[in-house]
């Protein structure tokens, strides 16, 4: 038993919600823990699919608690629409639990993310304009307001007294927008307090209760590891940390309660927003691989752009996160594949390189050294045991699971629930 850390081993959108979905079966308790409504996951059972930004994806499973955990970063008002969906689907509300010290996003957030990335010109990141990186900057320099404010109205009201004219100064003076006055978001925030009132608690008593029995607890992480703040390609990256680390740090767990990390890793490579992508694809394979696999942002609807699985990240999310079970998503989109690459290696500047760097204008440069393999050119989507598929895909995984020093534990090979080989015991 024990606590399952499930994170994303590339720039996020790996699949990471139809493992914990499955994971979340077995579970007692599901907590996401850092960022914020950037994220998003699509869950799909039987005819109803599911998206969600800020709710756990164990919120399926009725008897399963969910933790929006301290380390999030929520906007009240997409919650709260995420929140009516459910109820109108039946799902049960009543096992959801929002951390009173998760931060907010307030209504200047993506305001000011939209307007920081319109200064940036040509350098701007790509955000998801959520108004996470406006909001987490806030969380550090000590002016954020967090959930459990919602039910301190005084408190509340004081604080934003002293914030809101410092966000409103660089409304008004640096982009010549619009302010925001104290009394239209009091009146706002003060309808999400009432109605999100039932939901926010301190779930530090509940998690350690859930540890001291030995429950299993599924951590699950949004975004990836090439978009943590302090490992991935920076300054392209989220505001918050992915990597398992930081999705401990945002639960209020120790390690020493961790008994599998599961990295989650898309058969190939995807990646939203600019910044260094060293195996991406242009052209009609690309073109292909992002029709064939649906890459279209689960929050923004952008067109990710598409590569091919470039194991110098891969093994290096799993050197950082301590990753050692793989679960691979999205096998099934390569099935008419004639040959298959993985990146094995870089040069660069005429050097070898074994690993994403720091430099953000060599990385920019890397030229990544593929490895062929043959394709299998056959449906993967019915497969339910490893088995079953291909000779070539069983030989894929197997380099992949050589190249990365851990075993493939999980093959998704659609989007369906039923689509997964998955080990006989975890
Ligand atoms: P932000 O998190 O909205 O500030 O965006 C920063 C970068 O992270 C952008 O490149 C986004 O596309 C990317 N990003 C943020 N959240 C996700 C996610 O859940 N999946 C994939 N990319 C993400
Ligand atoms: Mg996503």
């Amino acid at each position: 038993m024990g606590v399952v850390l499930c994170l994303g081993g590339q720039w996020g959108d790996e699949g990471k919600g139809k493992i914990v979905d499955l994971l979340a079966e077995s579970a007692q308790m599901v907590i996401r823990s850092q960022g914020g409504n950037n994220a998003g996951h699509t869950v799909v059972v039987g005819d109803h699919t599911f998206k969600f930004n800020l709710i756990p994806a164990g919120i399926l499973h009725p008897s399963t608690v969910c933790v929006i955990g301290n380390g999030v970063v929520l906007d009240p008002r997409v919650l709260l629409s995420e929140l009516e969906a459910l109820e109108e689907q039946g799902a049960n509300l009543d096992n959801l639990v929002i951390s009173e010290r998760a931060h907010m996003i307030m209504p200047y957030h993506p305001v000011l993310d939209r307007l920081e990335e319109g200064a940036r010109g040509d350098d701007r990141l790509g955000t998801t304009f959520r108004g996470v990186g406006p909001a987490y900057s806030d969380k550090v320099r000590r002016i954020g307001f967090r959930v459990g404010d919602l039910q301190k109205p005084a408190f509340l009201e004081k604080k934003l007294r002293f914030v809101l004219p410092l966000k409103n100064q660089a409304l008004v003076r640096l982009y010549d927008a619009q302010p925001f006055t104290v009394e239209a978001i009091l009146e706002e925030y003060t309808d999400y307090a009432r109605r999100l009132d039932r939901f926010i608690r301190d779930p530090y008593p509940l998690i350690q209760g859930a540890l001291a029995e030995e429950r299993r607890v599924v951590l699950e992480g949004a975004q990836g590891t090439m978009l943590d703040l302090d490992l991935g390609t920076y300054p392209y990256v989220t505001s918050s940390y992915p990597s398992a680390g930081g999705v401990l740090a945002g639960a209020g767990i120790g390690p020493r309660h961790v008994t599998r990390t599961i990295g989650v890793f898309k058969a190939y490579t995807t990646r939203v927003g600019y910044g260094p992508f060293p195996t991406e694809l242009e052209g009609e394979l690309g073109e292909y691989l992002r029709e064939r696999g649906g890459e279209y942002g689960t929050t923004t609807g952008r067109a990710r752009r598409v590569g091919w699985f470039d194991a110098c990240v891969a093994r290096y999310a799993v050197a950082v996160n301590g990753i050692d079970s793989l679960a691979l998503t999205k096998l099934d989109v390569l099935d008419e594949l004639e040959t298959v690459r993985i990146c094995t290696g870089y040069r660069s500047k005429g050097q070898p390189q074994d690993h994403p760097m720091a430099n953000i204008s060599h990385l920019k440069h890397l030229e990544p050294e593929f490895e062929e393999l043959p394709g299998w050119r056959r449906s993967t989507r019915g497969a339910r045991r490893r088995e079953e598929l291909p000779s070539e895909a069983r030989a894929y995984l197997d380099r992949l699971s050589e190249l990365l020093g851990a075993g493939v534990d999980w093959v998704s090979v659609g989007a369906g629930r039923d689509q997964t080989i998955e080990p006989a015991a975890w």
